[in-house]
């Protein structure tokens, strides 16, 4: 039976109040005075970065998105049968949904909530799914689940399965991972969580990852750059830096900075930062687990029945965990 659908921007809230406008300016004006500037990479993802950070899951480099499609594919009764029935899948980060609606004829949910910052790329998204998927009750969430994680009061408590994929989780120093694994377990009880997790692995795969021929990654980490100013009146012209993306061994994780070509003033309504040629703002962490590093996490985060499963390569693990 098709279930009533609900208008999609009413249920699609942006944060856009006047207060969290200014706590988000605020917060990123700090990042921007802070010794080694910084930016979150949540600001990676207005409509334009979403569509780019797409394109880049269909880079020959960026493997991630194909291993993880891979275990699903090969693996999905055997995940399907560890994550038990599931009444509500929680999509976390759901960008064009791709990857749930993958697990919709295995898992079958009754109901799907796909959670995203970048509320007006879900948006889309959604349209679509529903044209696609009639039974299934959606509702959609545009917020920044990093901040909380406030699901509304029609979602039953039992049986929700939170679907965490593409090593997302990853973006997460390891510090705020365990916190977000313990605010999942807190809203999950008699639950479960599926979380895609990229392995450590030699530099030579890891770096052209994320800075590839076509630099599409170069135009994800730069536009995020046009989205502040946007967001906080800064000027800073993106031909004045450079995309910038290693791997640090010592801490497991690829880094993304922003690089000054050249000396630059960047100025914004209350406050402005001057950078020396070749100074650098931090936008991302893309941290690498080991399985018994992510496994470690999951148990001191409360999680248990865990189990896992891989690619050919071992370079990409899926974790199911139960609550
Ligand atoms: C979304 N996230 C898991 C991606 C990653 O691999 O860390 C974001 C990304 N950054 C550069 N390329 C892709």
């Amino acid at each position: 039976m098709a279930h009533p659908q609900k208008k999609l921007a009413a249920e699609v809230p942006a944060d856009n109040n006047d207060a969290a406008a200014a706590a988000v300016r605020q917060a990123l004006a700090d990042g921007l005075l802070a010794p080694h500037a910084q930016i979150e990479p949540k600001f990676l993802y207005d409509t334009l970065g979403s569509s780019l950070f797409t394109a880049i899951t269909q880079l020959p480099e960026y493997y991630p998105t194909r291993c993880e499609a891979e275990i699903f594919a090969r693996h999905a009764a055997d995940i399907a049968a560890h994550t038990g029935s599931v009444q509500t899948l929680i999509d976390l980060g759901a960008g064009d949904c791709v990857k749930a609606e993958r697990l919709f004829p295995t898992l079958k949910p009754r109901r799907y909530i796909p959670v995203d910052i970048s509320a007006d790329y879900l948006q889309q998204a959604v349209d679509r799914l529903r044209r696609t998927w009639p039974d299934i009750q959606i509702t959609a969430l545009g917020l920044d689940f990093s901040q909380g994680l406030r699901l509304p009061p029609v979602v039953p408590p039992a049986q929700r399965l939170f679907f965490y994929p593409g090593s997302s989780i990853g973006n997460l120093d390891p510090d705020a991972a365990l916190a977000m694994l313990v605010r999942i377990r807190n809203q999950s009880p008699e639950g479960g969580l599926l979380v895609g997790i990229d392995r450590i692995k030699p530099r030579e795969v890891l770096e052209p990852a994320y800075d590839d021929a076509l630099h599409l990654t170069a135009a994800f980490n730069l536009n995020m750059l046009r989205h502040v100013n946007q967001l906080v009146g800064t000027d800073f012209d993106v031909q004045d830096w450079a995309h910038h993306a290693f791997y640090n061994e010592q801490d497991c994780r690829i880094e993304m900075h922003l690089r000054a070509r050249c000396g630059v003033v960047v100025s914004w309504p209350g406050g402005t930062r001057e950078f020396v040629a070749g100074e650098t703002i931090h936008t991302e962490n893309s941290h690498k687990y080991s399985v018994e590093g992510f496994t470690d996490l999951l148990e001191r985060a409360g999680f248990r029945d865990i189990r896992h499963w891989s690619d050919a390569r071992d370079w990409f693990s899926v974790f199911s965990a139960r609550t």
